[in-house]
């Protein structure tokens, strides 16, 4: 069925594991994570950006969510991801999705207040459950920088006030990841003893780690091989999710890695069978690599297999 993230986020908590919160844009993407989180017997995410909405129309999504559900009897969340404004939560809250991320966290903490718990007002009505954020996910330059740490990092007393005077359901916070496939520039490193600050100040109630993708070598080397350009890029280690897996955190953004994985796969078929132009004999293997990769997930990082 379509669910809110309640009963999700409260097993992953108490059971010491992460949810896979997966981007999706189109019907092969999809398919490709639900057959993954049916084949682990696993709890799914699936989220939907603005540019998603715009790309796919965001009819055709909703649509395709509720035909995967349809098909495979699984509980999945429908989420609305990165929302900046009241509008676009309360056009997705209308349109019938199970939850909603207000992201707030480029403004100072009263308005960032403000607007979440507006966003939490008119979701309860509907049983709609928010994510909301606070901290700024660091860019490639600022990752370098350890004083900058304590302005963008999330500020463990503010998340509690936050939470508190909002009454959002889940919290994206800061501590060191970053979107994209470039998310460091030397060593990976995250702010672990800030999570379990916060961890220990919010006890029970569940965090989120966006910009969790791990860029896998074997997809950045196989775009580069099949004629790609992407050098350098790097992602957050697979051991540093676990460990995020087993605290606080519930809620594990995984986008990069889908395009990493579909894209390498395309552009493989393309330069192997080069007289090829059926869509559906790129797209096809495109979609059973991002379903590999997804099980990968769900299995040896988010530790969430048979946890449906
Ligand atoms: O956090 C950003 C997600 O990866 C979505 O990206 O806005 O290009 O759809 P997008
Ligand atoms: P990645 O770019 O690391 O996949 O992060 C995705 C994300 O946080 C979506 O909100
Ligand atoms: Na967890
Ligand atoms: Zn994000």
């Amino acid at each position: 069925a379509l669910v809110n993230s309640i009963e999700m986020f409260k097993k992953a908590y108490e059971g010491g594991y992460a949810v896979g919160a997966f981007n999706v844009n189109n019907m092969e993407i999809i398919q490709g994570i639900v057959s993954a989180a049916q084949a682990e017997n696993a709890p799914l995410i699936l989220q939907v950006s603005a540019g998603a909405r715009k790309y796919a129309n965001p009819i055709y999504l909703k649509k395709l969510v509720e035909a995967a559900i349809e098909e495979t009897g699984l509980d999945i969340v429908l989420h609305l991801d990165h929302g900046e404004d009241f509008e676009i939560c309360k056009a997705c809250i209308d349109d019938g999705f199970s939850s909603v991320m207000i992201d707030g966290s480029k403004y100072p903490l009263e308005e960032n207040i403000a607007l979440t718990k507006r966003v939490v007002d008119y979701a309860k009505q509907f049983g709609v459950t928010v994510e909301g954020e606070l901290g700024k996910l660091a860019g490639v330059e600022d990752a370098v920088k350890v004083s900058s740490k304590d302005a963008t990092y999330t500020d463990p007393d503010e998340a509690v006030e936050f939470v508190e005077r909002t009454g959002v359901d889940s919290l994206a916070i800061a501590i060191g990841t970053s979107h994209g496939a470039y998310k460091f520039k030397g060593e990976p490193s995250l702010d672990f003893a800030r999570l379990e600050v916060i961890t220990s100040k919010l006890p029970g109630f569940p965090l989120v780690l966006h910009g969790a993708s791990s860029v896998p070598e074997e997809f950045v080397a196989l775009c580069n091989k099949y004629g790609g350009e992407i050098p350098g890029a790097r992602g957050v280690p697979e051991e540093m999710l676990r460990q995020a897996a087993k605290s606080g955190v519930c809620k594990i953004n995984i986008d990069t890695d889908l395009r990493l994985a579909m894209t390498a796969s395309i552009r493989q078929t393309f330069v192997e069978h080069p007289s090829e132009f059926d869509p559906r004999k790129y797209l096809g293997p495109g979609r059973d690599a991002i379903q590999k990769m997804v099980q990968h997930k769900i299995k040896n990082v988010l530790g969430a297999s048979g946890k449906r």
